[in-house]
């Protein structure tokens, strides 16, 4: 029988301690350490490929090689049918590689991992669940509307398609991957999960960075690709230690309202193509679909201009998206006039009605003022600040903006336009939805000498109005 050992770890970074400390040497967090008991590997218990098991498979030394002599075989990537998540992996599942999914309960991390393992039925796919029963995937399957492969016989007889695992035993796991050999692995969840090797319970420090760290080992040493659901804690990070996302190749966030059907899967973190990507989907009934027009659902249906709307140009990662933007200005019945931003930084819009206040002379002192970002995403990039302003003036002056007019520029403090990046996609995508007039920065445009590398506006059809000033915006708008 092993001695037990017990050590504490810092729940926030994962540093070890052999006594309680108050203050993380590592990451400087307070009162984070937890006593967990531990046991040091022993060589009795079964791992994968028992002959690097173990955190001291040291004894295979590699030696330098010039980076020129190494060499390389295209990328291998597998392609899936969902184009979101292809694009937000950066081109497809890279072999050997190890993606952790985070997100809220019940934002549909199951749904979209479940929905990709049916959807390829060509492959040998295994999802591992220790959240829910067989039955319970079983009837969750019945409900997604994915392309399933025939039913029955033609199924386990080809040896393809999805196969069920309710295990959370890590070395129970890697026998029955020894077995059935699949092309891809998907673990609902790591928290779940427990190895043998550690006495504590699934779900600690210790537990989870054990996990990952054996199925890191399995991912590059068979080639294979697996993906990690992860839960996330009260304040939006991954449950775990931070190492969780250091380890593994790819973070992925998937987020959303979930009083809203729209879901954001956002790379954070990718070693294999841009972490500024986004995949969106819509949670139906029968599963997630893939929404691969954007601008058209964060347009909402209105046939008439009102006041207060405005649509901005905006990009994510490096799609552009339209989105629709809402301002409310009345004024205040109390003394302290109520400013809240739904989706947008308020702070943000403290300074852009700051803006308009001192270089425009709007009144707004006494104004409350509300703002709205439609279809509940979150929006950061700053040429969204525009349109914002057009829509906060347009409310507060009750004239209303054509609804073929949209904006596409940075407010600067001094009530500048400032230029943005990708103006050329952003008047694209203006366009291809059928926009007559884009608002953009002066600045956007060719300068004196030709410089090869500004916009060339003799293509477009949409009118491009360039300013350099806010107050010029105005005066094209409203006269
Ligand atoms: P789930 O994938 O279980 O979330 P997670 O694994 O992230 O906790 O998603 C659960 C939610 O999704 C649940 O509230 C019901 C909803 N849902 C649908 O709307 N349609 C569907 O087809 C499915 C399977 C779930
Ligand atoms: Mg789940």
């Amino acid at each position: 029988m092993a001695k037990t050992k017990s050590s504490y770890f810092c729940q926030s970074c994962g540093y070890e301690s052999p006594k309680w400390l108050g203050k993380c040497p590592s990451c400087g967090q307070w009162n984070t350490f937890v006593e967990e008991v531990v046991e040091k590997p022993n060589a009795a218990v079964p791992d994968w490929k028992s002959s690097t098991g173990g955190s001291t498979s040291l004894q295979r030394a590699n030696k330098a090689v010039q980076v020129s002599n190494i060499t390389f075989s295209d990328e291998h990537r597998i392609l899936t049918p969902d184009k979101e998540l292809n694009r937000v992996l950066g081109g497809g599942i890279v072999a050997g590689s190890l993606t952790l999914i985070g997100g809220e309960p019940g934002i549909g991390k199951s749904t979209l991992m479940l929905q990709l393992a049916l959807s390829m039925p060509a492959a040998k796919i295994l999802y591992v669940s220790g959240e829910e029963s067989d039955r319970q995937i079983k009837m969750r399957a019945e409900r997604i509307a994915a392309p399933q492969p025939p039913k029955g016989e033609a199924e386990s007889s080809s040896g393809t398609g999805c196969f069920i695992l309710t295990e959370t035993s890590t070395q129970n796991i890697f026998k029955q991957i020894e077995q059935l050999q699949p092309d891809l692995v998907i673990v609902d969840s790591i928290q779940t999960l427990y190895s043998a090797h550690i006495e504590s319970t699934p779900g600690s420090v210790s537990q989870v960075r054990e996990c990952t760290a054996e199925l890191l080992r399995f991912a590059k040493e068979s080639s294979t690709p697996v993906f990690l659901i992860g839960h996330i804690t009260k304040d939006g990070m991954i449950a775990g230690p931070k190492i969780l996302e250091h380890m593994v190749d790819t973070v992925l966030q998937f987020e959303g309202d979930r009083h809203h059907v729209y879901r954001i899967l956002r790379a954070i973190k990718n070693r294999f193509g841009s972490a500024s990507e986004l995949g969106i989907y819509e949670m139906l009934g029968a599963g997630l679909r893939e929404v691969s027009n954007p601008s058209e659902i964060l347009l909402s249906q209105r046939d008439e201009s009102l006041s207060g709307i405005t649509i901005s140009a905006t990009l994510e990662g490096m799609r552009p998206m339209l989105i629709e933007t809402q301002a409310l200005v009345s004024t205040s019945a109390y003394g302290t006039p109520q400013r809240s931003a739904t989706g947008f930084d308020t702070r943000r819009m403290n300074m852009l009605l700051a803006v308009l206040e001192k270089r425009c002379g709007f009144r707004l002192g006494n104004q409350d003022v509300f703002l709205n970002i439609t279809g509940g995403i979150r929006v950061e990039d700053p040429a969204i600040d525009l349109g914002l302003a057009a829509a906060i003036i347009s409310s507060h002056e009750d004239i209303p903006i054509p609804s073929k007019t949209c904006f596409a520029g940075e407010l600067g403090l001094s009530g500048e336009i400032r230029a943005v990046n990708r103006i050329e996609q952003r008047i694209a995508e203006a366009q291809k939805l059928g926009f007559e007039q884009i608002f953009i920065s002066r600045y956007n445009l060719p300068s004196g000498k030709k410089d090869n590398k500004q916009l060339d506006l003799s293509h477009y059809d949409i009118e491009i109005k360039a300013v350099s000033r806010i107050e010029e915006v105005f005066t094209l708008l409203f006269g």
